[in-house]
């Protein structure tokens, strides 16, 4: 039976790989279920390789789950009845009723079906089954739930003849790397939104637990046209918003909002003030950024943290001397390719 499921940005799912093979005993892709969805197994297994990411988490991998069982579908709304008994015989026990679940489905196949008829309908089974609470913004246990198309390669599909399979399996939410089911964290679009990039920085603040201090004062390098800005602003950030280009007309009247409009260099040169929190979104090559951001290092007050983002390109390869360089002014707090980032990853820093 194979353990576990793994999901990565297509792009860099080769880079997922191979933190899979480096860190698993015996790790090995089975198939991919979909663009960046994979199949897997490794000697350790699911919980074994969970606790090796909670000590030292993956770069690429965005979100994992185990495999319990694999179930066959028939492809009519009648597999929503069928998956939920299957559900409550497997899994009543097993769910701690002392603390939250919820269940989180991913659709890899053609069904009549939706991801959200499948965890409503098994969700209300395991909660009548099982007594537990459901929370489906922070569970403490996640009932995972991947339907892929029938493929040799799956568990049990020699029984399941060409039929598509539901493969199950029950984590603790900590264990899975991300909360959101394969690591997929949408946002609600804001009317006032600037630009797409918010979201980038929402969802660093929530992965790596960031609160900035209330009535702080915060650097955005490469703030245009003042998305990150925005989201500091409703953080009670006053904020210093550096880019040449253009902030959007909204933050122009915000007293709360400094722009200096010139590159990060020229203010460097200037002689900055100094801040609580450094974000750096600039479209810059990831050493340049990395020598730049150290020389903020000098303007943070000692309990500062910083937010970058670093740019890769086609490949990872400036990866590792960015961060050496950002070592010599910071301790590398986390570091991730989160959902909202494209080829790049965000890093959390704060000051040596
Ligand atoms: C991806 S955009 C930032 C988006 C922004 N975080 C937001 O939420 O709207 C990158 C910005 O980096 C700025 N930039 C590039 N090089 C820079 C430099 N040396 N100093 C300051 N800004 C720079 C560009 O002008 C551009 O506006």
């Amino acid at each position: 039976m194979a353990q576990l499921i793994l999901a990565a940005d297509p792009g860099f799912a080769h880079l997922a790989l191979e933190e899979f093979r480096r860190d698993s005993i015996g790790g090995q892709p089975l198939a991919e279920l979909a663009s960046g969805v994979w199949l897997a197994d490794c000697d350790e297994g699911f919980w074994g390789l969970a606790e090796t990411w909670i000590d030292s988490p993956p770069i690429f991998v965005r979100h994992i789950c185990p495999v319990d069982i694999a179930f066959p579908l028939i492809a009519t709304p009648r597999d929503l009845a069928r998956l939920s008994r299957a559900a409550v015989a497997e899994y009543t026990d097993l769910l701690d009723p002392e603390v939250s679940f919820s269940v989180q489905s991913r659709i890899f196949v053609d069904l009549p079906y939706k991801p959200f008829d499948i965890n409503r309908a098994i969700a209300a089974a395991l909660v009548e089954s099982a007594q537990t609470p459901l929370d489906v913004r922070q569970p403490f246990q996640i009932l995972s739930v991947v339907c892929a198309a029938a493929d040799e390669r799956l568990p049990a599909q020699a029984k399941a003849g060409d039929a598509p399979q539901a493969l199950l399996g029950l984590s603790l939410a900590s264990h899975n790397i991300s909360d959101w089911a394969g690591g997929v964290r949408r946002f609600r679009r804001e009317k006032d939104q600037i630009s797409r990039a918010e979201f980038k920085l929402l969802e660093a603040f929530e992965a790596f637990h960031i609160e900035p201090p209330s009535g702080g004062v915060a650097l955005d390098l490469g703030a245009a046209p003042g998305g990150w800005t925005r989201v500091l602003r409703q953080k009670g950030q006053y904020v210093t918003a550096v880019d040449p280009a253009k902030l959007h007309p909204m933050l122009a009247a915000d007293r709360g909002v400094r722009h200096k409009r010139m590159s990060a260099e020229a203010y460097l040169r200037e002689g900055p003030d100094t801040y609580d929190l450094l974000v750096n979104d600039m479209r810059m090559d990831a050493v340049p950024s990395a020598r730049l951001t150290n020389a903020f290092a000098d303007y943070l007050y000692p309990h500062a943290e910083a937010l970058l983002t670093l740019k890769l390109g086609q490949s990872a390869r400036h990866l590792d001397p960015a961060c050496d360089v950002l070592r010599e002014r910071f301790k590398i707090l986390h570091m991730r390719q989160l959902f909202h980032n494209r080829n790049e990853v965000t890093i959390h820093l704060k000051a040596n």
